[in-house]
């Protein structure tokens, strides 16, 4: 198919995707020929995450992750993709400082990874007020809701919104951020009966990871549904490759073949 024949995924399609009740695909990726593969398997949103920390670079969190780092994966994801809408995390550090920083950070990111959106944790009020300003100057943003990986010192590792408070919270930050101009929300590791309750009280697209199947669509770490990331096995994540298994095996062949000339 010539490149001009390819019907990108665009935010407004998104938004539709969400209207007419057709569920959104969402997959990371971090360099170029998975990024090929995932869109030519027609995902709808290919996110670079700074998961890229602990996939990629075997860090614990998230937190090392910096902004060259982002936009150097960023890039290289954007050269494999043609079809899905591209969206890459903003790391830790990067915008939560002060409504300036975060704009020259998301700003940078944009312009030098071509992303059509760039994405942004948490739900404070500090945070509506940060995305709206980016919203207003033509930055599109997808926020991110209950586990935040980039909080994950103070957070923990631990499903979010369980007690009835925390969840009607949530409800509300949801339809703050909403109100600031996001066009998604990632839902991370909350109980499936307040993201039915986000994904009816919102009119963009919830995207859940480990959140229950109501919203509107969900996300996987590749290398975690590929069965690459062996031992990391979380209630919620079904595998549906052994990749793992797999380039052992072919690796092992491969070298038996060397031994024997
Ligand atoms: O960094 C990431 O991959 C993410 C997804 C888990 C939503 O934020």
């Amino acid at each position: 198919m010539s490149e001009e024949a390819v019907k990108r995924v665009t935010i407004r399609e998104i938004l539709k995707m969400k209207r007419e009740q057709r569920r959104i695909v969402v997959v990371t990726a971090y360099d170029v020929l998975f990024a090929r593969l995932v869109d030519a398997a027609g995902v709808d949103i290919v996110l670079v995450g700074d998961s890229l920390g602990n996939v990629v670079a075997g860090f614990e969190s998230t937190l090392p992750v910096t902004v060259d780092q982002m936009i150097y994966h960023g890039s290289a994801v954007r050269r494999g993709v043609s079809r899905a809408l591209l969206v890459v995390d903003m790391p830790f550090m990067s915008y939560q400082a002060s409504e300036e920083t975060a704009i020259l950070n998301c700003g940078r990111v944009l312009q030098q990874t071509g992303a059509d959106a760039v994405k942004v944790e948490g739900g404070s009020d500090e945070m509506a007020r940060t995305v709206r300003r980016l919203t207003t100057i033509g930055i599109p943003i997808v926020a991110h809701l209950g586990f935040t990986p980039q909080s994950v010192r103070t957070l923990g590792m631990r499903v979010q919104g369980r007690d009835p408070d925390n969840a009607a919270k949530m409800v509300d930050e949801a339809l703050a951020l909403e109100d600031a101009g996001a066009f998604a929300l990632v839902l991370e590791l909350i109980p499936s009966d307040p993201a039915q309750r986000i994904t009816e009280a919102v009119s963009i697209p919830t995207i859940g990871i480990g959140a229950g199947p109501a919203c509107d669509g969900q996300v996987l770490v590749l290398p975690d549904l590929l069965g690459l990331n062996e031992g990391f096995a979380p209630k919620f994540l079904k595998k549906y490759a052994d990749l793992a298994g797999q380039v052992k095996d072919a690796v092992a062949r491969y070298g038996d073949e060397v031994r024997s000339g």
